[in-house]
């Protein structure tokens, strides 16, 4: 295994879209920002120095970061943010992980334009558990504002109401043919391709609040693995894709020329959330075809299109062969019912909002952001950051159920962590709430990979739901989407010590307080603590 470095200078970039032009905080002056490559076990060194004027921290957004927790990012929660003029070499080792994950700054809503992708090969002479693909190719999509997003989220926190919605998304970093008001251009990323070759898409979604839909037209896809972790392959015409997932899919161009769209489409099948409508178009390009050839169109499936986005779902198996065996837990040791919703709270300065402003919770706790980072007051024994007694279920007196008009939307706040001793397996099942409005959330997890062991619609119910879960091949990921109005259980061991945040990856519901965290202890074994903190950790 190699030692690989790499060089984050954190800068400025005026960039246009939409027919307008702002300064946008990026990576090396790349937007999106350049794809970090890797193999499995592998070391990796970022140096990342923050030349603009914004704290800013780095997520490796599906990298296990085993014992080493203070590489994770999550501002407060694992580090101090790296101040303007500062800098911090993340260091960590990407132990029996390959495949395609994202990196994405982790504060505030820095990471509308900070991200990239990450690409793991296997080892060396390692070969794919499917056929070889003659190229491969990452797909990043995103969303564009044409205000400062740090502008949009701050304003919908004065305001207490809901921030305003981008104004186009993008496929690598471009939105394709737009005509709206004053505006139109043909931004279009063009994907070069050959006739009869098989190319490997590493579809990343880096939207900070929109599930997507992917299609291409004239073409099916076989998808091979979801976030860092092989499934069983299947066909599709269509792909889900939740912010923060990866999808990796195998694209045959078994058309002779032409020239194909691509779409990605908002999918939220709550009827009263303000989403956008908005596609992003990019075409497929075969080589050879003429300039005046037409393109293929395609119509993306509507945004409500729930059947549409389970029948993709409920395709994912592991793939669970010998070689890479499914390991869930069969045993739980801690089953926890955690729901997942909005909620209103007093805000007598938010004019807009009529003195209340929204906020999200998990088990009805609005999680309050610490001023120093979970991370070095669990490991320094610092007291007064955080508790230790975040409910394992939901309160007694809470309406937490899928159906709307709970009693109290109101919520409780706090900085509360759920304690898990080395090693105890976990069972979480996330019950969406209909307070405000039943919806969709992407649940993420830091610091572990678990097993999505069963879903369904209305409240989960342990008498007959836990019966029919999945302990066999479920498919294995760090981001799943708790269905609107329903519940999804997953399983995981509590293998990997340290402070791990537990967030909805709707960037606007984690603002809201969607959050919490695990607080893993150390085990008794040589290899069982986490490491100690790197000498340039930054200070709060
Ligand atoms: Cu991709 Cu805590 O985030």
């Amino acid at each position: 295994c190699k030692v690989r470095h790499y060089k984050f200078n954190v800068v400025l970039k005026n960039t246009t879209r939409l027919c307008s032009s702002k300064p946008i905080v990026t990576v090396n002056g790349k937007f999106p920002g350049p794809t970090l490559y890797a193999r499995e076990d592998d070391t990796v060194l970022v140096k990342v120095r923050n030349l603009v004027n914004h704290n800013v921290t780095i997520h490796w957004h599906g990298v296990r970061q085993i014992r080493t927790g203070w590489a994770d990012g999550p501002a407060y929660i694992t580090q101090c943010p790296i101040l303007p003029g500062q800098s911090y070499v993340y260091n960590f080792t990407l132990t029996g992980q390959r495949g395609t994950l994202l990196w994405h700054a982790h504060v505030n809503w820095l990471r509308s334009t900070l991200h990239g992708a990450i690409v793991i090969l296997p080892k060396l002479g390692v070969p794919y558990p499917f056929p070889k693909p003659n190229k491969e190719l990452v797909i990043i999509l995103g969303e564009w504002w044409k205000s400062d997003t740090e502008d949009v989220i701050n304003e919908a926190l004065k305001s207490g109401l809901a921030p305003n919605v981008s104004d186009a998304h993008t496929i690598n970093g471009l939105p394709g043919t737009v005509s709206v008001a004053n505006c139109s251009t043909q931004d279009v990323y063009k994907l070069p391709v050959e006739s009869g070759k098989t190319y490997l898409l590493r579809i990343i979604n880096a939207a900070l609040n929109e599930e997507l839909f992917f299609k291409i037209a004239g073409h099916l896809l076989t998808v091979v693995e979801v976030d860092a972790s092989y499934v069983k392959p299947f066909k599709t015409d269509t792909i889900l894709v939740a912010p923060g997932q990866t999808t990796n899919a195998l694209l045959t161009t078994d058309q002779n020329s032409g020239k194909y769209t691509i779409v990605a489409s908002t999918f939220m099948d709550s009827p009263v959330v303000a989403v956008d409508n908005l596609t992003a178009t990019a075409t497929l390009h075969y080589t050879g075809t003429l300039a005046t050839t037409p393109t293929v169109l395609i119509t993306p499936p509507p945004r409500n299109a729930t059947q549409v986005a389970n029948n993709f779902t409920k395709a994912l198996k592991s793939l669970n062969s010998k070689k890479y065996p499914a390991n869930v837990p069969l045993t739980v040791d801690h089953s926890l019912l955690f729901t997942v919703g909005l909620g209103i709270n007093p805000c007598p300065s938010c004019k807009a909002g009529n003195g209340s402003r929204v906020v999200a919770a998990v088990n009805n706790v609005t999680f309050v952001m610490p001023t120093t980072a979970l991370l070095q007051a669990h490991y320094f024994n610092t007291q007064g950051v955080f508790t230790t007694d975040f409910p394992g279920n939901p309160p007694q007196v809470y309406n937490y159920t899928a159906t709307p008009a709970a009693a109290s939307s109101q919520t409780t706040n706090g900085t509360k962590v759920y304690r898990l001793p080395f090693n105890s397996t976990v069972q979480v099942v996330l019950q969406d709430t209909g307070v405000i409005a039943p919806e969709s959330h992407p649940i993420h997890l830091h610091g572990f990979n678990f097993f999505v062991v069963g879903s369904g619609v209305g409240n989960y119910d342990p008498k007959t739901d836990a019966g029919n879960f999945n302990l066999v091949d479920p498919v294995e990921r760090n981001t799943i989407g708790v269905p609107t109005g329903g519940w999804v259980a997953f399983r995981f061991r509590a293998d990997n010590p340290g402070v791990w945040f537990l967030h909805c990856h709707f960037e606007v519901h984690t603002t809201w307080g969607l959050k919490m965290a695990f607080l893993v202890d150390n085990g008794k074994g040589p290899n069982e603590s986490l490491i100690p903190p790197p000498n340039d950790l930054p200070k709060c």
